[in-house]
């Protein structure tokens, strides 16, 4: 077998697996980075699959992730959750790092929302704040889609002029708008980390017209937009990016903060999914 059609039938042996286990076809998946898992105690009638169960998947490195998909409704929409996500930095290949993406298409979801932690380099941002990807910048320069194309799964070239759905971001600026939300709006840049950023890539990635910046979303986005499904991005500010205040970064800062906007990015997603 060619390694294309090895990578297909992955897809589709995990997609048989899961779909022999779950009685609802999930309209939109939710990608969950730090501090959005408030949503997994929102959903209705959940039933969880651990992802090393599913065949070739792993357990998610992460500490504080469940890693686990949890399948259920949320304001009556059938959804599946992606509870921890696998991430460059764990030593995974970006096809092994988005093949949930894939598996998610190939169950029939029709809408795509990736969540993540990140540093604001935007210095107009705080702490805490949501803000909505506008679009991105992949400064892992590395690309899930690098090797043999295969056609089943979406075209060579194509267009990157429209990663973020402009429909679903348009709902998010709605519900913004409803709840009195502050919602910035930006551009999120990818390194690969584990390490955080120095303050001179943070500098250099401002002048390029970064906002924020993060381990993760931009080849998950990739893939999607391959795959030609609708994406929505959102960003937790958890902390000032390294540099902009006179103090170094910390994983419990990124976790505080996480822990406390938990709750009212809950409330926004609630209502964002009920809207999609
Ligand atoms: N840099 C990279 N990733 C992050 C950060 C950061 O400052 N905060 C949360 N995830």
């Amino acid at each position: 077998m060619t390694d294309v059609n090895r990578y297909y039938e992955s897809i589709l042996a995990a997609a048989d697996f899961i779909q022999d286990r779950i009685d609802i076809k999930p309209q939109i998946a939710l990608v969950l980075g730090s501090g959005w898992d408030l949503l997994t105690e929102q959903i209705e009638n959940p039933s969880k699959i651990p992802y090393q169960l599913v065949p070739g998947m792993r357990a998610s490195g992460v500490v504080g992730h469940a890693g686990e998909f949890v399948f259920g409704s949320i304001a009556g929409k059938p959804v599946m959750v992606m509870s921890g996500r696998y991430h460059l930095y764990e030593g995974l290949t970006l096809q092994q790092v988005t093949l949930p993406i894939r598996v998610i298409k190939q169950l029939g979801v029709e809408q795509l929302i990736l969540t993540n932690a990140a540093g604001a380099i935007n210095t107009g941002y705080q702490p805490g704040d949501m803000m909505l990807i506008t679009d991105h910048i992949n400064f892992t320069c590395q690309n899930p889609l690098i090797g043999e194309n295969d056609a089943r799964l979406g075209d060579r070239f194509f267009d990157m002029c429209h990663v973020y759905d402009p429909r679903m971001m348009d709902c998010a600026r709605d519900v913004a708008k409803q709840q009195g939300f502050t919602l910035q709006e930006g551009v999120y840049a990818q390194m690969t980390g584990p390490c955080y950023e120095t303050p001179a890539e943070i500098r250099m990635l401002r002048t390029m017209g970064a906002d924020a910046i993060g381990m993760s979303t931009v080849p998950e986005a990739t893939v999607a937009r391959h795959a030609n499904l609708p994406t929505l991005g959102l960003s937790c500010m958890t902390n000032m990016a390294a540099g902009v205040l006179d103090q170094p970064l910390s994983h419990t800062e990124v976790l505080d903060t996480a822990n406390r906007v938990r709750e009212s990015y809950g409330k926004f997603m609630l209502d964002l999914v009920s809207k999609l």
